[in-house]
């Protein structure tokens, strides 16, 4: 089995609202696909290269097929995948992915948030509960997080957080449809052994509950 899997991390209050995660679900199909079709514009520049149009992708009928993959792979350990919840409603998504166990226990996180509640702490607040948790119950030791480097909002997430940055992967990935440059960030378990939510706790950032 895998460890850390199923669960729902939070809540943790930032100035957008109550963040609270859990795993996705068939029945998010309707709000999923509203937010994703009216979001293009804010996402598409910063997601993987897919066939077919937009609308096919984030149809309503696009996520019954990315939710069983998305479940599958969390089932085999490979990925913990979560719903971003804002004050109780759909806003997004945080994906820890390419889980490697053995001698890397390593694995890569991914984000994007509803520009309805963009700037307010929420992308932020949701990487320092899936990064808590992979280092403490998901057995994970290293946690990385590629990013264009004309992404401003999203290198913010990450350098708040105390990623360290570790250099330039040239060419890395098939993004909006070219092979981008991404910065790649790091932490390792050694680095948090105080955990990031405290961190933002601390820092009058964020409120536990
Ligand atoms: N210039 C400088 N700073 C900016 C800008 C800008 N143009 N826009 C936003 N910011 C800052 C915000 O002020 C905030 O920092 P602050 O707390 O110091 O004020 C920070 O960037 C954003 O932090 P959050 O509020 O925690 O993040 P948010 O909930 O707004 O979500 C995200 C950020 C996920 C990048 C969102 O904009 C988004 O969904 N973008 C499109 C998809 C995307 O880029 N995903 C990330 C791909 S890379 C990866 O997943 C590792």
């Amino acid at each position: 089995r895998h460890p850390g899997w199923p669960v729902r991390l939070g809540p943790l209050t930032v100035a957008a609202g109550v963040v609270e995660l859990r795993p996705p679900r068939l029945f998010d199909a309707g709000a999923w696909s509203r937010i994703r079709i009216r979001e293009r514009s804010h996402l598409e520049n910063w997601e993987p290269t897919a066939p077919g149009s937009w609308e096919e992708r984030n149809g309503v009928l696009a996520w019954p097929s990315q939710w069983s993959a998305l479940r599958g792979l969390a089932r085999r350990g490979q990925t913990l995948p979560f719903m971003i919840l804002v004050d109780g409603v759909l806003a997004g998504q945080v994906t820890v992915g390419n889980v490697l166990r053995g001698s890397l226990r390593s694995a890569w996180v991914g984000y994007w948030v509803d520009s309805e509640v963009t700037g307010g702490g929420v992308a932020t607040a949701a990487t320092a509960l899936v990064v808590d948790h992979c280092f403490r119950h998901a057995a994970l030791h290293r946690i990385e997080a590629t990013v264009r480097p004309e992404n401003t909002p999203s290198i913010r997430v990450l350098t708040k957080l105390g990623f360290r940055e570790e250099g330039l992967f040239r060419r890395y990935l098939d993004v909006a449809g070219g092979w981008r440059d991404h910065i790649c960030f790091a932490l390792t378990a050694e680095e948090v052994t105080d955990g990031l939510v405290d961190r933002l706790v601390a820092a009058g950032r964020a409120q536990h509950g």
